[in-house]
């Protein structure tokens, strides 16, 4: 007989060890208290077949950045799990059913994670919102093109010691960025406590931290040849000259053969920087984030967009009248016939202005009632800039 319980009402290390099970790996003596801080910070329902948790999805509070600067309240989803022993009989469904419910209670109007796998989350109703770029750089070639004075500074620091102005930094950034989630205190303690890597700060003239990276450099010699390989885990910049003077840092680390990154935008300049822009390989696009409308009308509501424009949504049976102007937008029940329908999925992925509706037309996840309906949606729900989600969370 199967319970659905929430957390508090679960022994967390049961949870844990779910986890451990499910993704196939152990914690050890350093990561093993980060997982029991993550656990301690989230809320989640847990499935209990007679005594024991099978399976568990979890949620923590966070912001999530619409287009136009707008932060808005959503359900960072994450520890999704079911044991082998459990599989496909629909109770990571009804799991995933409760915790949009509590989402919705608690004025989370979207849900958002990032996923193991690409199947599984889009018959939930979500829809890949972001995208990270998987790049490789031959740092001996990777020059840049054009000189750069640095008004401020760029120097190293103990993880630990540069929290407060890393995190201001990041506030920063992520209020600015569509597709950027706030990150929660646990996170940073993890990134301090589970890495090893070297963390550089970039101040701007005034002393103000306006960036930041976190990499780790591998030392490796190819028969006598320096070739270490260096991974970029994080790089967070508020201002273009943090950016830049972070990344000539990064190019510029002697005995280093190669600079990879799994977390770049798509649209992130640099390879226009580069003096030979192959210099940089990009390996892999992956889905990012991947976003779900909850409450319609308060998620088309909290963005800005570029153009004004009125578009009747009907997105699984719902219509929604949507005004957007320069003040801002609304969005409304309504009665009247619908320009453009489309699953949750769908909307979750032109809300964050990364792909054009037009698009997802010709994908047949959109269906255009109205002729030119869609070209009206591409023009409105654009972003200033590509959506992106740098934080694994
Ligand atoms: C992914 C996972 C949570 C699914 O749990 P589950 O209880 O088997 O899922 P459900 O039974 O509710 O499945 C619902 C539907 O999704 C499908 N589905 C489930 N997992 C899937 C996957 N990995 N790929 C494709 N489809 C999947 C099921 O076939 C089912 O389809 P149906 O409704 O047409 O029958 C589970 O397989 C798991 O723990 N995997 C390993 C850990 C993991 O990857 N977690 C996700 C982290 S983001």
């Amino acid at each position: 007989m199967l319970e659905i319980l929430p957390l508090g009402a679960v022994d967390p290390e049961a949870v844990i060890r779910q986890d451990e099970r499910a993704f196939g790996f152990r914690y050890d003596r350093v990561s093993r208290p980060v997982a029991r801080a993550d656990v301690a910070d989230m809320r989640g329902w847990a499935a209990v077949d007679r005594g024991e948790v099978v399976a568990f999805v979890g949620a923590r509070p966070c912001e999530v950045t619409l287009p136009g600067g707008c932060p808005v309240a959503a359900a960072g989803v994450t520890w999704v799990s079911v044991a082998a022993t459990h599989r496909r009989r629909g109770i990571a469904s009804q799991l995933m059913g409760r915790m949009h419910a509590e989402a919705l209670e608690r004025g989370e109007p979207l849900a958002v994670l990032i996923a193991s796998e690409g199947g599984i989350y889009g018959r939930f109703g979500y829809g890949v919102a972001t995208w990270r770029r998987v790049v490789r750089l031959d740092r001996r070639a990777a020059g840049l093109a054009t000189p750069f004075e640095d008004p401020g500074r760029a120097r190293y620091v103990e993880g630990a010691a540069a929290l407060d102005a890393c995190r201001a930094a990041y506030e920063r950034y992520r209020v600015a960025q569509p597709g950027a989630v706030s990150r929660r205190e646990p996170w940073w303690q993890r990134a301090v406590a589970m890495k090893t890597p070297q963390w550089v700060v970039h101040e701007d003239g005034d002393g103000v931290v306006d960036g930041f990276t976190v990499y780790s450099n591998e030392l490796h010699w190819d028969y006598g040849h320096p070739a270490s390989r260096v991974s970029v885990d994080d790089l967070v910049t508020a201002t273009p000259e943090a950016r830049e003077a972070l990344w000539r840092v990064l190019l510029g680390l002697d005995l280093v053969g190669t600079v990879e990154t799994t977390w770049l935008s798509p649209d992130d300049p640099l390879e226009w920087q580069l003096a030979d822009r192959r210099a940089l390989r990009t390996v892999e696009v992956l889905d990012g984030m991947w976003a779900c409308p909850l409450d319609v009308a308060v998620a088309l509501g909290a963005r800005r967009y570029l153009a004004g424009g009125t578009l009747v949504l009907e997105v699984e049976g719902a219509r929604f009248r949507l005004d957007a102007g320069e003040g801002g937008a609304e969005a409304c029940p309504t009665g009247s016939e619908a320009d453009l329908v489309l699953g949750r999925g769908a909307l979750g992925s032109i809300l964050f202005g990364g792909v054009r509706p037009t698009v997802l037309v010709a994908a047949r996840r959109v269906v255009e009632r109205v002729a030119g309906a869609a070209t009206v949606a591409d023009r409105m729900f654009l972003g200033e800039r590509m959506p992106h989600c740098n934080t694994a969370f």
